[in-house]
């Protein structure tokens, strides 16, 4: 976690009209400031500045924003990325916090997995090479499909033996733990012994970018209808299949060095290709590009080469990775392998230098080659013209980062051409893309924020038993009420003794947020929160509005953006009362505990239902009916509580 006062400190040193500025030429124009908008095609200005609110605007398209919101869409940064990169703008020295322990935990747990997956591969190494099983079977698959042998222990490949459970056996034996042992994918639980998950498969280890062992794919040898062909690891703390690149390990220095990356679909593509001397090149395993993927490509190469199977399936995965690719300002080509190969057995059969050839020679611009490949399927029929005039004018679109406007512009010029249509025209067209695009994420984001506030404001118009109904099927609403309670008036003290956290954290002990509480995001929050608290901190909202991780500082940015729309229903409400929210924070923490406890109760008569249909015995039965009456008072009260809070 980035500390507050490095946050403090880049936070009094945003000036909006220097961030923006280091990416579009900007004019003064009175107290704004106006330029090209970076996210749409606009040949006379209409993006504006203004260094007094501190916000950007762009009248063109829409989009509008603060400096970090700026930074983040523009260069895809997250939160923390964009801090850094303002702190290293304004000379601020970026100080983190210590871990939190549950970090520490996620640490600990992602070494014992390294370690594991490590004992792993030297394992299996051990079968392929070592064991009369493993040459039999698999060594000698390997060398018929032509690997030689140097290049299979460069990418330590290995073989898991058919016994059932020899790897786990050896695992076992080497004390590692059961549980982590399951995590990595490596062995299962099945009638209450651990097998190896990978039987009678050959093992590919997939490394990540410093060369650690992340994960396995595993590759049946014999054909065998009812298994797939690869399993692989399952996601765990070091595997994360969006952000995993195989090959890019040992590719990344000729990448670097081409200045190109080749992306194929498979494991065996990536081996094969590197034996035949290429080795800029990665695999994607079958699915189309992520944009984790694609910024990893971007780190070493703004050139992307994809080659694919001819086959539809193939194409249908790279026409959407690289609609992705060109988004993130990635010059995209296009090579297909012919005759039903793959670029394995494209280059077994015809040979490296062939192969290379055939690459050069066959490299097409994507833009391009799906325009033309369309073209032909359409002939004279002009719907369908004009169908591709639209989806390639969308594919256009994809190209909205301003260092890539003249890219953007050929094409627009090139396409028409091929098209033999007005080149305005189709200028238009691509604008319209953007505009909706744009449009369509701000209300994505807005939407969730904006739902929240609909919710807000039919729970002050409906009738108060209708009110109580909706809210129970809103629990999410109440669970953020509670953190929002908590990031706010936390440290404020609820009476002489203890401050409102420590009261939240005596109504709400650990047990209850796991059992209660389905947004783990909302249950990281307050964890966080605890720990930190409970270190004598005296965390703040910003502590969590800056956290490492994206999917909380978002969370916890819409939780106050619906905040300051509260308090002014809230006070529309009030009538006339000149109350705030801040003075009226006991009752906001009492009612939304108080929903809290409600459906704990509730839940609790549930089960406590449950129990009695079930039971047969007459004594069971008078304890399970008492147990209800009980709780059906308790729930009455807190009703009757929450009326006269929220409803008065
Ligand atoms: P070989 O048949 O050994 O040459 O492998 P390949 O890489 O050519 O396989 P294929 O073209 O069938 O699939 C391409 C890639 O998709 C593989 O390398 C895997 O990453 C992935 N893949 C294929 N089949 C499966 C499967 O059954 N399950 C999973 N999870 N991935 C698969
Ligand atoms: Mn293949």
């Amino acid at each position: 976690m980035i500390s507050k006062e490095t946050i403090q400190l880049i936070q009094n040193s945003i000036k909006i009209e220097e961030i923006v500025g280091s990416f579009v030429n900007l004019k003064r124009r009175g107290s704004n400031l106006l330029g090209l908008c970076p996210f749409h095609n606009e040949k006379s200005p209409s993006f504006t500045v203004s260094p007094a609110k501190e916000i950007y605007k762009c009248f063109g398209c829409g989009k509008s924003g603060n400096s970090i919101g700026f930074l983040m869409d523009l260069e895809k940064y997250s939160y923390v990325e964009a801090l850094k990169w303002l702190a290293n703008k304004y000379n601020i020295g970026v100080e983190e916090t210590e871990t939190t322990p549950e970090l520490k935990l996620y640490q600990q747990s992602s070494d014992s997995l390294f370690i594991i997956n490590n004992f792993g591969q030297k394992f299996f190494s051990e079968a392929l090479f070592e064991t009369e099983e493993g040459q039999d079977i698999a060594l000698s698959y390997l060398k018929e499909r032509g690997f030689r042998e140097d290049i299979i222990k460069k990418f330590q490949l290995g073989y898991n033996p058919e016994t059932g459970d020899s790897f786990a056996k050896a695992a076992v034996v080497s004390q590692f733990n059961p549980e982590l042992l399951q995590k990595s994918g490596l062995v299962v639980l099945r009638d209450e012994k651990l097998r190896d998950n990978y039987r009678g498969r050959i093992i590919f280890p997939i490394h990540n970018q410093s060369g650690k062992i992340s994960g396995f794919g595993a590759r049946l040898i014999k054909k065998n209808d009812k298994a797939p062909k690869y399993i692989n690891t399952p996601e765990n703390e070091i595997y994360v299949k969006s952000k995993i690149l195989y090959g890019s390990y040992f590719a990344r220095m000729a990448i670097d060095k081409a200045d190109e990356c080749l992306l194929v679909e498979g494991y065996t593509d990536v081996v094969s290709l590197h034996q035949a001397g290429v080795e800029n090149v990665v695999a994607s395993g079958g699915t189309s590009l992520t944009p984790d993927q694609l910024r990893l490509i971007k780190k070493y190469t703004n050139n992307l080469t994809i080659i694919y199977d001819g086959d539809g399936a193939g194409i249908k995965a790279a026409v959407r990775g690289m609609d992705l690719a060109l988004e993130e300002g990635l010059d995209v080509k296009l090579v297909l392998i012919p005759d039903n190969e793959d670029p394995d057995s494209y280059v077994n059969k015809i040979g490296p230098s062939a192969f290379k050839a055939f690459i050069d020679l066959n490299k097409k611009d994507f833009v391009i080659f799906q325009l033309g490949l369309s073209l032909k399927e359409a002939g004279t029929d002009s719907v369908k013209k004009s169908a591709i005039v639209n989806r390639i004018a969308e594919t256009i679109s994809k190209i909205t980062k301003a260092e890539h406007f003249t890219k953007r512009q050929d094409y627009i010029q090139q396409v028409s051409e091929m098209l033999k249509i007005e080149e305005a025209g189709l200028n238009d067209l691509v604008n319209k893309f953007i505009r909706e695009k744009i449009q369509k994420e701000d209300n994505r984001e807005q939407t969730n924020i904006i739902l929240k506030k609909e919710d807000e404001l039919s729970q002050v118009q409906k009738s108060e038993g209708d009110k109580l109904d909706s809210l129970f099927n809103k629990d999410e609403f109440q669970e953020r009420a509670i953190v929002r309670s908590l990031l706010e008036f936390g440290l404020k003290k609820w009476n002489e003794e203890i401050t409102v956290a420590e009261y939240i954290f005596e109504q709400m002990d650990e047990n209850d947020l796991v059992v209660m509480i389905e947004n783990t995001v909302l249950i990281k929050i307050i964890n966080n929160y605890r720990d930190l608290f409970s270190r004598g901190e005296n965390p703040t909202k910003n502590d969590f509005l800056y956290f490492e991780d994206e999917i909380v500082s978002r969370l916890v940015i819409s939780l106050m953006d619906t905040q300051t729309e509260i308090s002014s229903r809230w006070k529309e409400h009030l009538e006339g009362e000149i109350l705030t929210r801040n003075d009226l924070f006991k009752e906001e923490v009492t009612s939304t505990l108080s929903y809290f406890k409600l459906r704990k109760i509730k839940k609790l008569i549930d089960e406590n239902q449950k129990e009695l249909e079930k039971s047969i015995d007459e004594a069971d039965q008078f304890l399970f009916l008492k147990t209800h009456v009980e709780l059906k008072m308790e729930e009455q009260l807190i009703t009757k509580r929450l009326g006269t809070v929220i409803f008065k």
